[in-house]
């Protein structure tokens, strides 16, 4: 079976699908067989760029003479909330379903060397995708994984993981690892804000991409993939 990484965010547009392309090509660079998928998407319009699209072509994908399999599940045209996405296209997001098409993918890469799969979550940790289920339950449906918790490089990052790791720990269930990236202008905090997460006891000390660091994105493969 392939060994699962699963991205999740401390919002949207922290910088999972970024993290995610990168980690992708260097775990490539290090001889695994990386596979980015993202079964619940919103915004999915014909044209628009992807997050699906940008993770299969950093990983192994149709590019790497893999043909695909199945379909993915949830492509949903409103760029709001993935419940509220599903809602108006008359969709119900169920898990095992989700579950299902990473399983499928999977199979795709079950044979190539040192295989993992990279599942990118939709928004937050505990965006709903419906009533009573959120991306922390899609996270816990993919387990075994190794958790990856995103979250931008700037003012509010220190609220936003203290509320997200509590809410983790009290569903007893941390991430594995956390990662600051630049998805944000600058600001007075840019640059503080992982120091001050690990002496403030918030959480682990967090990785730092400010760019594609070839060796930090190696060493955090290192701790996911073990
Ligand atoms: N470390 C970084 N260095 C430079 N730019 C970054 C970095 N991380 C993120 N960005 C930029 O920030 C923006 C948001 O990042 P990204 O699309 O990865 O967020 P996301 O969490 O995947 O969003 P969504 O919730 O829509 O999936 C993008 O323009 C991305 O290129
Ligand atoms: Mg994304």
């Amino acid at each position: 079976m392939p060994r699962r990484i699963v991205v999740v965010g401390t919002g949207t547009g922290v910088g999972k699908t970024w993290l995610s392309c990168a980690l992708l090509r260097r775990l490539q660079t290090l001889g695994h067989t990386a596979l980015g998928l993202k079964p619940i998407e919103s915004g999915v319009t014909p044209g628009a760029d992807t997050d699906a699209a940008a993770l299969a072509a950093a990983g192994f994908g149709t590019g790497h003479g893999a043909s695909p399999v199945g379909t993915l599940p949830y492509r949903l045209p409103d760029p709001i909330s993935p419940h509220l996405a599903a809602l108006r296209a008359g969709v119900t997001i169920e898990l095992p379903v989700a579950l299902r098409y990473v399983q499928e993918q999977e199979s795709v890469i079950a044979g190539h060397a040192s295989p993992v799969t990279l599942i990118e979550s939709a928004g937050g940790l505990f965006s709903p995708l419906g009533p009573g289920i959120s991306n922390f339950d899609l996270a816990r449906a993919l387990d075994p994984a190794a958790w990856l918790l995103v979250a931008p490089d700037s003012l509010g990052v220190l609220h936003d993981l203290t509320a997200t790791l509590l809410a983790a720990r009290s569903l007893g269930r941390m991430p594995d690892a956390i990662a600051l990236c630049r998805a944000r202008p600058a600001d007075a905090s840019t640059g503080t804000n992982a120091e001050e997460v690990a002496r403030l006891g918030i959480g682990p000390r967090p990785w730092l991409f400010a760019n594609e660091d070839a060796a930090e994105l190696a060493a955090l493969a290192g701790a996911l993939v073990r």
